[in-house]
């Protein structure tokens, strides 16, 4: 057989010099034919270029706003102004810290809010309202050996809140401490006339001497948190930026609208606040976009990052303002102070 045939053999039919050019020699246009176009023909280099489209935008961007700065849940971040301090003080403005989950960070932000209003000159009052008593522990008090706890103020008529609530060792800032004792409360509050307003009673005397007080509710929708709901004008609701941290809150929302229905018509929500916040997984940022849609502008613009600075400074007994002042989650929790301020305090 003679391969040749197929692979080519003997060099001269195939010899470089015999191949037929790459590139046919130019053919020149007779005068009256129509060009010939091939799309294998190279580009001459004299082809007009088309004008290029970017031009007249580029002159007009002036003109246009400069890109608004996204704040870390994906809206514009608004100028929050550095509060004016306060010559008199009172009415205070009652707020709830609430979530029926546990560890989503109330008592962190009952602690560090109130902190941060102090130190902006608000006199804060801080209610210890969880058995476990987390909060009072987070300023540095020993829960057994109170005197005196709000329990003996929801539970005997002849004490009086002034002779219960402690002052913190931030200036500005006191404390109506509880301990296990309150989980006692909540059984026998349930035999009480008017039992879901016994908390709004006994903050009464109190109303005027203070700014603000913030409510650290207890993990769960009892009748303490629904005390505190009907004592408050506003909630804040914490929430952990995790998935399942979105479950649960629409029962929450539920509990909410009833309280506003038949115990407190005034009751907003003041807020719905992200926290332990990681802006560097997706996962963190999936949560604050979806935490954004469900809940639109009630979400605040701050978010609280994650941090350890927050349990070591609850183990040294103090807010994380004064713990370590200058840290991001200090920080944080002052430009929260300046939104609740700017949102439903000085507004
Ligand atoms: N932003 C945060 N980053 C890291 N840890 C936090 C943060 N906020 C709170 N923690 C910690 O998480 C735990 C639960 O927080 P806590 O405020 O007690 O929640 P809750 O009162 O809702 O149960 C505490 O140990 C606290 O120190
Ligand atoms: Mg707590």
């Amino acid at each position: 057989m003679d391969f040749t045939r197929y692979f080519g053999g003997g060099g001269q039919e195939t010899s470089a010099s015999q191949m037929p050019p790459l590139m046919p020699p130019q053919v020149m246009p007779q005068p009256g034919a129509p060009p010939e176009e091939r799309v294998d023909d190279p580009v001459p280099f004299d082809r007009k270029e088309p004008a290029p489209p970017v031009e007249p935008e580029r002159a007009e961007q002036p003109e246009q706003p400069p890109e608004p700065v996204l704040g870390p849940t994906g809206r514009p971040m608004p100028h929050l102004p550095e509060p004016q301090p306060l010559t008199t003080h009172g009415k205070a403005r009652v707020i709830s810290m609430c979530n029926q989950k546990g560890g989503v960070g109330k008592t962190t932000t009952t602690i560090n809010l109130g902190a941060a209003l102090a130190e902006y000159g608000r006199k804060v009052l801080l209610v210890d309202f969880d058995p476990q008593g987390s909060l009072s522990v987070g300023l540095g008090l020993n829960p057994h050996d109170l005197e005196l706890s709000i329990y003996n103020l929801l539970m005997q008529r002849d004490v009086a809140i002034q002779d219960v609530i402690v002052a913190t060792n931030v200036p500005g800032m006191d404390l109506l401490a509880s301990n296990i004792d309150l989980s006692a409360a909540e059984v026998q509050l349930v035999h009480e006339v008017a039992r879901e307003q016994t908390l709004q009673r006994i903050l009464q005397p109190v109303i005027d001497e203070y700014d603000v007080i913030l409510i650290d509710c207890q993990p769960s929708l009892g009748l303490l948190t629904v005390n505190a709901l009907t004592a408050s004008d506003g909630v804040i609701v914490p929430l952990e930026c995790e998935y399942f941290a979105l479950r649960g809150v629409a029962l929450l929302k539920t509990t909410i609208d009833k309280v506003k229905e038949r115990l407190n018509p005034n009751l907003n929500i003041d807020g719905v606040l992200g926290t332990m916040y990681d802006g560097r997984t997706l996962h963190g940022r999936e949560v604050m976009e979806r935490l954004v849609q469900a809940w639109g502008d009630t979400v605040f613009h701050t978010v609280i990052r994650r941090t350890v600075k927050f349990s070591d400074s609850t183990v040294a007994g103090e807010p994380i303002t004064t713990y370590a002042g200058e840290s991001p989650g200090a920080e944080a929790y002052r430009q929260l102070a300046r939104e609740v301020l700017a949102r439903c305090l000085d507004g």
